[in-house]
């Protein structure tokens, strides 16, 4: 779903750019798209990419541009082996970057192509996306892959359902995390009558504690003015619910009912620097006898999807006027810690860390109240 508005001169509305951070991996694209034999591309954090898979299956993730002349690579031939450049026929070897011909040279050159790479990402297959890790630029060749684990959505069993959501929004990553994470917008973005109504709002209590780089709502039982929860009772057990917010950009949300369980990675990753895409992939093993439950799963889930993009673009015609903008105690509390938590990361990045050495911005478990 990528339908940003345009503004009255044309130009598609987006808001101020955010900092990005390098170093991780992104979700690029859902790897159903990568047909064997053929080129796809995606836009992470400002870079564009090509990707595709070889023809014995392995995926690849190249910079979309040609180190030559910098033509992007898209336009050239893929023949499952090799990307040929349409411009001077440099072929690439996808996978390694590595260039394996140059036509134009002679017995006279003794350039070797071998030395010369088109810039290739390191790149997974998990849970139906295309990972891709984003080194920070200027890195090099040194990919700093290995010390960060791929994320992975939790399942608690071989037997599950699996669906996926996607939506483009036209502000930037902080804004769209920030809009993730938010309790209060609920009562009033979401409300439908499968979900919840504005009138159903109540004082609530959360536990969050400090994680690793994140921060976790504490074991709870779930909302009880959200119909999908209520659903849950047709089990008899009770029902309990912990949702994560780890750097980059990831919240988990994992629900368990006796043996039954839902489980959902929803990640915001930056397109370029000031707009965004939210993806979600759940799988679950409630409700499997029910006909037709991945299709309503995917209707109800697009639809509060949906509520959250429409939002978001009617946010980012504000936000293109750079108006001030606040953070209030206790509903947007996780908001500052997420801000905290990115300059932490950032200022490690830069080595400021070594100087002033940052600590997790909780000092403990801690209770938050607001009403939604
Ligand atoms: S621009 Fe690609 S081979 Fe020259
Ligand atoms: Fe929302």
């Amino acid at each position: 779903m990528a339908l940003f508005p345009r503004s009255e001169i044309g130009a598609p509305i987006q808001g101020p750019a955010a900092t990005l951070i390098y170093d991780d991996w992104y979700p690029a694209l859902r790897t159903a798209r990568l047909k064997r034999g053929k080129l796809a591309t995606a836009m992470l954090l400002d870079i564009p990419l090509v990707l595709g898979r070889r023809a014995d299956g392995r995926l690849f993730v190249l910079r979309d541009s040609c180190p030559h002349r910098g033509i992007p690579l898209r336009y050239g031939r893929f023949d499952g082996q090799r990307i040929t450049c349409r411009y001077h026929g440099w072929e690439f070897e996808p996978c390694s970057g590595e260039c394996a011909l140059i036509p134009s040279l002679t017995s006279q050159d003794n350039l070797d192509a071998i030395h010369i790479h088109a810039t290739a990402f390191p790149c997974e297959e998990r849970d139906g996306y295309a990972w891709v890790f984003i080194p920070s630029p200027g890195s090099g060749k040194r990919s700093r892959s290995v010390e960060r684990p791929l994320p992975e959505l939790t399942k608690f069993g071989p037997r599950y359902r699996m669906a996926h959501l996607s939506a483009s929004l036209p502000c930037n990553v902080d804004h769209g995390i920030i809009g993730l994470m938010d309790p209060a917008h609920g009562p009033f973005v979401h409300q439908a009558w499968w979900w919840r109504s504005r009138t159903s709002i109540r004082e609530k209590t959360k536990r969050f504690e400090p994680i690793a780089e994140g921060f976790r709502m504490s074991a709870h039982a779930p909302s009880a003015n959200s119909a999908p929860y209520k659903l849950l009772g047709v089990y008899g057990q009770p029902v309990e619910t912990t949702i994560d917010f780890v750097l980059p950009n990831r919240r988990t949300e994992i629900i368990r009912c006796g043996d039954k369980w839902f489980s959902s990675l929803t990640t915001v990753t930056p397109v370029t620097s000031s707009t965004c895409r939210i993806d979600v992939v759940a799988a679950w093993n409630v409700f499997c006898h029910v006909p037709l439950v991945t299709a309503i799963v995917r209707f109800f889930g697009a639809k509060f999807v949906r509520q959250d993009q429409i939002t978001m673009i009617q946010q980012a015609e504000g936000l293109r006027h750079n108006p001030g903008l606040m953070l209030i105690d206790d509903a947007d509390r996780p908001a500052k810690w997420y801000f905290a938590l990115k300059q932490a990361r950032l200022n490690a990045a830069s080595g400021a860390a070594t100087i002033h050495p940052t600590k997790h911005p909780m000092d403990g478990p801690v209770e938050l109240h607001w009403r939604s």
